[in-house]
């Protein structure tokens, strides 16, 4: 059964109360919920920001259960008037339930972070296990620390001994070989989480390749906790494995960011409209220029975005190259206005 996301009852911590709902209000789903197929956005650094978040729940609607922050290091949160902090803000992200993400190996680190969050009312957490980029995974966080299951128990132990946070984790299968999940299933098995988020690839496979969505099912049977599909679904079907339908929570990373009706597409709604596009970039564009006036980084930022979305139009190369070399806003919109009519 899939389920469209109650907003009404469910939205950020710390949030403006709604509707007189608030015993829901606690940093975890409403078990109502618990045996449905939901979806949520992944985070994906630099691309899934507070204005990219809120221009997606505002045009596309109610397909998206929970969204999670790109994640934060300790280094980030020095910075407190950073971009990155601007996110994590509840009056940033009004209407959404956001789940903010720390990388690190430190459980001290985690702690502080809860504590940070903690005074903006948020009380579910997400430890990032999946980073596979090579300056992290060298410093045995992200991906890393799957190498070393002992030390991962260790840094679990110790949060799992202070927390009073809900606690999920986004992990891979392992950083070599998938068999490496036999074993860290055994660690998550000890504690109680939030839920498991299973990027269904080992490190050394970065995004290559076909995710190994049987070994999701395996994790899906022994996992004592919830768990939480992601890996290369774009469209409907894409959730199938050589098993069958894997019928679970699904996170939607680069799909989403190609097209954000999918979720919507998902349950069973209309594929986005070029009106609706257009809404939605016309907000992308107006934000980030009044987050900073200079227009270089405007443009970045939707390069980005059309990156992906430009998978949407196969045969508009033309007009996809003309987006993507456009260095003022104004030739950008021309040409984003063209592709649009
Ligand atoms: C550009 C980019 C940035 C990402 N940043 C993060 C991040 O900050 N935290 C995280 O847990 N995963 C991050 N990911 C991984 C995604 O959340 C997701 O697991 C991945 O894209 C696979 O899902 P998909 O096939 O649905 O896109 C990133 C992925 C990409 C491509």
């Amino acid at each position: 059964m899939r389920s469209r996301c109650l907003h009404s009852v469910y939205f950020a911590a710390g949030q403006r109360r709604q509707r007189g709902v608030h015993s829901y209000i606690r940093g975890s789903v409403p078990a109502l919920w618990h045996n449905m197929i939901k979806y949520y956005l992944a985070p994906l650094e630099g691309i899934t920001t507070h204005i990219m978040r809120i221009a997606v729940h505002e045009v596309f609607g109610e397909g998206i259960c929970k969204y999670f922050t790109p994640f934060f290091s300790p280094q980030t949160k020095r910075h407190a008037s950073s971009y990155a902090m601007q996110g994590i803000r509840p009056e940033n992200n009004e209407g959404i339930y956001l789940v903010p993400q720390m990388l690190t190996d430190y459980a001290e680190d985690f702690l502080a972070f809860e504590k940070d969050m903690r005074a903006y009312g948020y009380k579910e957490l997400n430890i990032n296990l999946g980073c596979p980029s090579g300056t992290v995974v060298s410093k045995g966080r992200g991906a890393g620390m799957l190498e070393y299951p002992q030390r991962l128990d260790y840094f679990l132990e110790d949060i799992f001994a202070k927390t009073s946070a809900s606690i999920s984790v986004k992990t891979r299968l392992g950083l070599h070989d998938e068999d490496e999940f036999y074993r860290l299933m055994e660690v998550f098995n000890k504690y109680p989480l939030e839920e498991l988020i299973i990027h269904a690839r080992v490190r050394d496979e970065m995004y290559a390749g076909s995710p190994h969505r049987d070994m999701y099912l395996w994790a899906k049977q022994h996992s004592r906790n919830r768990t939480v599909y992601n890996g290369d679904v774009f469209g409907p079907g894409d959730e199938m494995s050589d098993n069958g339908p894997i019928e679970d929570t699904i996170m939607l990373g680069r799909g989403m960011v190609a097209d954000p009706s999918l979720a919507r597409q998902l349950l069973g709604g209309e594929r986005a409209s070029k009106e609706e596009l257009k809404e939605y970039l016309r907000m992308l564009r107006e934000r980030y220029m009044a987050r900073d006036p200079d227009e270089r980084h405007c443009l970045e930022k939707l390069k980005e975005i059309w990156a992906y979305m430009r998978e949407q139009f196969p045969d508009r190369d033309r007009d996809i190259k003309e987006i993507m070399k456009a260095r003022r806003l104004e030739e950008y919109r021309i040409a984003a206005d063209r592709l649009m009519r």
